[in-house]
């Protein structure tokens, strides 16, 4: 595959499943998240490599960001005996729901911002965040495993980032799920650009 043919084909991959890259491979895809373009050299994100015991961690972590929100619904706490219990049973589903997210994949690559206090202004450093995390999933579809690039609200969660490490300035720009396709997945139809693209000559 050219460079050319991997960035007009390239596709996410909902669907993943053991091996996770490892050894030179995960090296390549990290080294390619740090190629990302740099305004100032500044460096502004974390790459948080999450497998294995790792990925009970972060299921942990969004069944907990889920309790927290649930507890913040006072609503919740009123209404009949019957609706109640309609709501807990509602929770424990969604807590088994979200408990397993983290397993939908062998790996996952989660992607947040260091912000540097610098004249480039933080919607640059968001930017090439979110470049890295692009960059290491051209990577993985470059070494025949496949990802997709993930936020959903526990990007934005505080209980989440807590979790995680990262700090209340900081943002999560993604969950980068890595791993091997579990089948061969037909090729989209390429979007055309037309509309997209004005020619100043
Ligand atoms: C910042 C960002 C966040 C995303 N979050 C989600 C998500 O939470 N759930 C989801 O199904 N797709 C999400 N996507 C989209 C998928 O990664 C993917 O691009 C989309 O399903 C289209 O498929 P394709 O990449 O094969 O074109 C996100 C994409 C980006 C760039």
């Amino acid at each position: 595959m050219t460079a050319i043919e991997m960035l007009v084909n390239r596709q996410s991959t909902p669907l993943l499943c053991h091996p996770a890259p490892k050894g030179d491979d995960l090296d390549a895809i990290l080294a390619a998240g740090m190629r990302a373009p740099d305004h100032g050299a500044l460096k502004p994100w974390q790459f948080t490599v999450i497998t294995c015991q790792g990925l009970q961690r972060l299921s942990d972590i969004f069944v907990e960001a889920t309790q927290v929100e649930a507890s913040n619904r006072t609503d919740l706490l009123q209404g009949t005996n019957e609706e109640q219990a309609t709501e807990a049973a509602k929770l424990k589903f969604k807590l088994e729901k979200v408990a397993k997210k983290p397993f939908r994949a062998p790996m996952i690559i989660v992607i947040s911002t260091r912000f540097v206090d610098h004249k480039v202004p933080k919607q640059e450093q968001l930017v090439t965040a979110g470049c890295c995390a692009h960059a290491m999933q051209m990577a993985a579809y470059a070494l025949n495993y496949g990802a997709m690039w993930r936020t959903g609200g526990f990007a934005y969660n505080e209980v989440v980032k807590k979790g995680l490490e990262i700090s209340e300035d900081n943002e999560i720009v993604g969950f980068l799920y890595i791993g091997s396709p579990t089948k061969e997945t037909m090729l989209k139809p390429a979007k055309p650009y037309t509309e997209h693209v004005e020619y100043w000559t």
